[in-house]
């Protein structure tokens, strides 16, 4: 089953109980919470704060995307603020298996983000530790960025990789999802969608969030 992964990047600062508590009624699978460090990526967002009062609020898996520099130095403090999933940026580490070995001693899943112009066959020699590949489908730094289109066929071709090899990774999609196009990625493969704008930028974010997951039931069930 396709998850679905609001990304807080794009909620009401103000209100982000309100915003979380919406789209977990509505059906959400995860909550997407993005790192940036202002040196991998240009902008500036959340600590481990952010995820300790998140964890006090919410009963869905924390989700958290790590745009930083030296990863691993602040993976400890994200699980132990309540992240489930950590993932690291595959630009961003020179010891990729040390790093996602131990994310996973630490409990957690690990993922491994690729930026849009990274192949995937730099993957060859750690595709089995991962728990899921978050394919990023704009550059990172921002929410509201359109999809670049010919990340589709690479999520085609990771996925036709996983099945080739028996693997169950999970392919996460982030970067320019919304209703409009999440048929497009559903039908490249794709098991984790994450919407930032696509749901907190809409007029009604837990109206947005139900459509969203019907729509889902109506793509999964013609498949
Ligand atoms: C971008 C972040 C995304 C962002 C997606 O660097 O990794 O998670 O929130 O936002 P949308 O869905 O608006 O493209
Ligand atoms: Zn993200």
């Amino acid at each position: 089953m396709v998850q679905i992964a609001p990304s807080i990047l794009s909620a009401d600062f103000t209100r982000i109980a309100e915003a979380v508590q919406w789209v977990e009624e509505a059906g959400a699978d995860v909550l997407h919470v993005d790192i940036m460090d202002g040196h991998f990526v240009p902008n500036l967002t959340f600590g481990p704060q952010l995820v300790t009062a998140l964890r006090d609020s919410t009963s869905l898996p924390i989700d958290v995307h790590l745009m930083v520099e030296n990863p691993r130095d602040f993976v400890p403090s994200f699980q132990e603020a309540g992240a489930d999933w950590i993932s690291i940026h595959i630009e961003a580490t020179a010891h990729l298996h040390k790093d996602v070995t131990h994310i996973k001693e630490l409990g957690c899943k690990a993922g491994l983000a690729l930026n849009p112009a990274t192949p995937i066959h730099l993957m060859n020699e750690i595709i089995r530790e991962l728990d899921f590949i978050l394919l990023m489908t704009v550059n990172p730094g921002w929410g509201g960025q359109e999809l670049i289109a010919a990340m589709l066929p690479k999520i085609a071709q990771l996925k036709s990789w996983i099945s080739g090899q028996k693997l169950d990774t999970l392919i996460e999609v982030d970067g320019g999802v919304k209703f409009e196009n999440m048929q497009d990625f559903v039908k490249s493969g794709a098991d984790v969608l994450v919407m930032g704008s696509g749901i907190f930028k809409r007029p009604d974010p837990k109206a947005e969030m139900i459509r969203i997951k019907q729509e889902l039931s109506r793509l999964t069930d013609d498949s």
